[in-house]
């Protein structure tokens, strides 16, 4: 057995666990990377990895029946309408005090969409060609302004791209947020497995290890001490949110209105599934009572097909992954920073140094999914939204939930909010965008808001 002074005892762990193929390359190794592979190894919690192994070798988990879950529905009629703007005026109240702040999970990098840096980089704006951070930072900027608040900007990155963020936001004065008022976090890395249980190395002289899922937003959130310095500034609501959606109204105030009111733990938004094989989650109610969300791949076909007697979906209201999460509730489930939302498995390629360079073999990545939060609660509520307001994920090049997908909608989104005000848009437009910093709904544009006679408009 190798050793190493000071740090036996991590050696004798990784032995005892059946590890101790990770010292294969130990002795082309200088002491500094020996020292980085025992940090790697003294990491490693073995007796999680040993249960996520058997759950990964298990066939899919036994699962508890589920139906549809109740939703607060788009109003229809008068009274619908009441209690939206009920919502409404009680949301702007606690925006007013002070009591939201904004959360952004960017651990992903574009590498789908064909560059290569974070994904909050990615230049979303059909005419402006705003990155999706800019998009975002404006957003929470206006509603600063037109709330005469500070509402702080949360932004977890992973451990792949957390300096250039950082990097990306200083460079560019955070647009305009003031430094106390951005935190910029990593999230937490678990190590991969191969299909043998064994770890896998990346290097001679470190292991392969992924993000741990947007789950793991929760508990960086504490390990950060960020909850702990939000609860010191007086927030109570969490608005989370993911960096691919260039439409998400990041401070809404209907939302954080019926999450008020209704005295929710976490609060979610959904809306009406485009076609039965939508690859988005269904919000749920499970045999023991907790609602929250059943992923796409985990609805059965028949289940996903079935019908009302109206003949439409069943399980209609799709999880677009904007939630907000009360303060005392996050505390309550990540007390001594130890988070109960389980890991789910899934099985991919993986990249192992094998001392000739690298091999793609099969193996294990567990991440956590924020959505398994919701069960927790004592109580959590979904409110229905319209996709053509709030969802325009940018997760391929091309098709379906594309970069092209995305501008169309922001396009389409601009012209019903000009045509609600009754502004004309001349027929020589073909594309439209308006700055986040000039409205972020129909009723901010100035009743001075014209449009100029050409090819693309940007409004600011
Ligand atoms: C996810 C949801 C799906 C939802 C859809 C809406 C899951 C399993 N599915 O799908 O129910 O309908 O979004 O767009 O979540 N991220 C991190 N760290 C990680 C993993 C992800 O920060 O370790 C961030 C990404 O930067 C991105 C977001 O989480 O902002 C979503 O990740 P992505 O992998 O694109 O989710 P989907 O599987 O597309």
């Amino acid at each position: 057995m190798i050793s190493f002074p000071g740090r036996n005892d991590v050696i004798q762990r990784v032995y005892d666990h059946g590890q101790g193929h990770i010292f294969a390359f130990w002795d082309t190794l200088s002491d500094d990377e020996r020292g980085r592979l025992l940090d790697d190894a003294g990491a490693i919690d073995f007796a999680l990895l040993d249960r996520l192994y058997r759950q990964a070798r298990q066939s899919a988990p036994p699962t508890m029946g589920f139906e549809p879950a109740p939703y607060i529905p788009l109003p229809i009629d008068e009274e619908g309408r009441r209690s939206f703007m009920e919502a409404r005026e009680a949301g702007i109240a606690v925006i007013r005090k002070g009591a939201v702040a904004a959360f952004v999970v960017a651990g992903g990098q574009g590498s789908r969409l064909g560059f290569d840096g974070p994904k909050g980089l990615f230049r979303a704006g059909p005419v402006s060609g705003k990155s999706l951070f800019q998009i975002h930072a404006e957003k929470i900027l206006k509603s600063s302004e037109k709330y005469g608040v500070r509402i702080p900007w949360l932004i977890m990155t992973s451990h792949a791209n957390h300096e250039d963020t950082v990097r990306y936001l200083s460079e560019n004065s955070r647009f305009g947020l003031d430094t106390s008022d951005v935190y910029v976090f990593p999230q937490g890395m678990i190590p991969s497995l191969d299909t043998e249980g064994k770890l896998i190395l990346e290097t001679p002289s470190s292991l392969f290890k992924n993000p741990d899922g947007h789950g793991g937003s929760l508990g960086a959130l504490a390990d950060s001490g960020v909850l702990r310095a939000m609860r010191e500034r007086g927030i109570e609501i969490i608005s989370y949110f993911q960096v691919d959606n260039p439409l998400v109204s990041i401070i809404d105030p209907v939302f954080i209105g019926f999450h008020s009111l209704r005295g929710a733990d976490i609060s979610s938004k959904g809306l009406m599934k485009a076609y039965p094989g939508e690859k988005i989650g269904v919000f749920a109610r499970f045999d023991n009572g907790a609602i929250g969300v059943v992923e796409y791949s985990d609805l059965p076909e028949d289940l996903q097909n079935q019908r009302d007697a109206r003949g439409a979906l069943r399980f209609c209201m799709g999880s677009i992954a904007i939630h907000l999460f009360g303060v005392g509730f996050l505390e309550s489930i990540t007390g001594g920073s130890a988070l109960s939302l389980p890991f789910h498995v899934a099985r991919k390629k993986i990249g192992a140094y094998t001392g000739n360079g690298t091999t793609e073999i099969d193996g294990y990545k567990f991440e956590k999914f924020v959505f398994d939060a919701l069960p927790l609660t004592e109580k959590n509520i979904v409110l229905e939204t319209r996709r053509e307001e709030e969802f325009a994920p940018i997760k391929n090049p091309s098709g379906v939930d594309s970069v092209e997908s995305a501008r169309g909608l922001m396009d389409a989104l601009a012209r019903s909010w000009l045509r609600e005000r009754g502004i004309a848009v001349p027929a020589s437009v073909r594309t439209i965008e308006i700055s986040p910093l000039l409205a972020l709904e129909p009723g901010d544009l100035p009743a001075s808001t014209s449009v100029p006679d050409k090819e693309l408009v940007y409004l600011e």
